[in-house]
């Protein structure tokens, strides 16, 4: 299928109906649907989707920068570009995608972003899509470079909520973490759980692999599940963010809610013909989950 601006986008399918749709701009998963149809990811009413703008909502390449600090846009170049479908991939180490209907897209940088960030990359994604509905995104980042660099990375996650104030956020407790809020002080969590009843944009640090987002009123739990990622940032605008957002409505901080698997606090360092992974798994289940499991 084609977006409105006439760039493709990639349909996977497992035999129980679920389903999940990348976007050749910016590597961009766009929707991810149960095996009952149901829009997993959020995105917004709002949402543009004119070429060069990411679109607001679904799962969201943030390299090689995240947030605003450092020299390029906001959350780097890589969701503002087209990517191509990698037809010949380089061989994954595990058995990663049997039984799962997948993509594989490639990024590479144009002249104008070596201009910009003066370092030759190849960034590869591959998005898949297992038989129990889990949908799992593996990065990986190559230095084709003759020098090391340095980067950092997140997979910008729009989670659909019914109601943001009966969200709970699970795996964060007791850890560290910069407030985006005020100038990435450095604080602790101190509660059992992650609740919302303001505007939220935290970076915490060397948190688990295993994280869990529980929307009561759907009775749906989100579990995410990171590989290379140390940090995890959580976003919600709340109620006067939203409304200096245009590709955003009013109300829909109510709906939604991101919580991304990142590697901010320390940078990836990787050495000329040195290669990075960084692996996300969401599952979306009805039951609720333990961590004693
Ligand atoms: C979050 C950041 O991940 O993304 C926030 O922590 C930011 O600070 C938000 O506002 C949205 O960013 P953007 O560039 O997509 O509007």
């Amino acid at each position: 299928t084609k977006d409105w601006n006439g760039i493709d986008q990639v349909l996977l399918r497992n035999p129980h109906g679920a389903s999940a749709k990348i976007s050749l701009h910016g590597g961009q998963v766009v929707s991810w649907r149960n095996a009952q149809g149901e829009e997993l990811l959020f995105t917004s009413n709002k949402a543009t989707f004119k070429h060069p703008k990411s679109m607001r909502g679904g799962i969201q390449i943030c390299y090689p920068q995240f947030g605003d600090c450092g020299l390029l846009d906001q959350h780097g170049f890589a969701r503002n570009k087209i990517w191509v479908i990698d037809e010949n991939p380089p061989p994954f180490n595990s058995k990663e995608s049997l039984g799962k209907s997948f993509v594989d897209l490639l990024l590479k940088p144009s002249e104008e972003d070596l201009k910009q960030w003066p370092y030759s990359f190849e960034l590869r994604l591959r998005v898949s899509l297992a038989l129990d509905g889990d949908l799992t995104l593996i990065s990986r980042v190559r230095n084709i470079n003759g020098k090391p660099f340095r980067f950092l990375f997140a997979y910008h996650t729009y989670l659909a909520v019914s109601d943001i104030s009966e969200v709970r956020v699970e795996g964060l407790e007791t850890l560290d973490y910069l407030d985006n809020l005020s100038k990435r002080k450095l604080l602790t969590e101190q509660g059992d759980a992650l609740t919302f009843e303001s505007e939220m944009d935290r970076t915490y640090l060397r948190s688990p692999k295993v994280v869990a987002v529980l929307d009561h009123e759907r009775k749906r739990t989100y579990v995410i599940r990171k590989e290379g990622l140390p940090d995890t940032v959580v976003w919600n605008p709340w109620e006067k963010k939203s409304k200096t957002m245009a590709d955003f409505g009013d109300d829909e901080y109510k709906s939604m809610i991101c919580v991304d698997g990142a590697a901010i606090e320390r940078p990836i360092t990787l050495k000329p013909g040195k290669e990075w992974t960084g692996k996300l798994v969401l599952t979306a289940g009805k039951s609720s989950f333990c961590f004693d499991q």
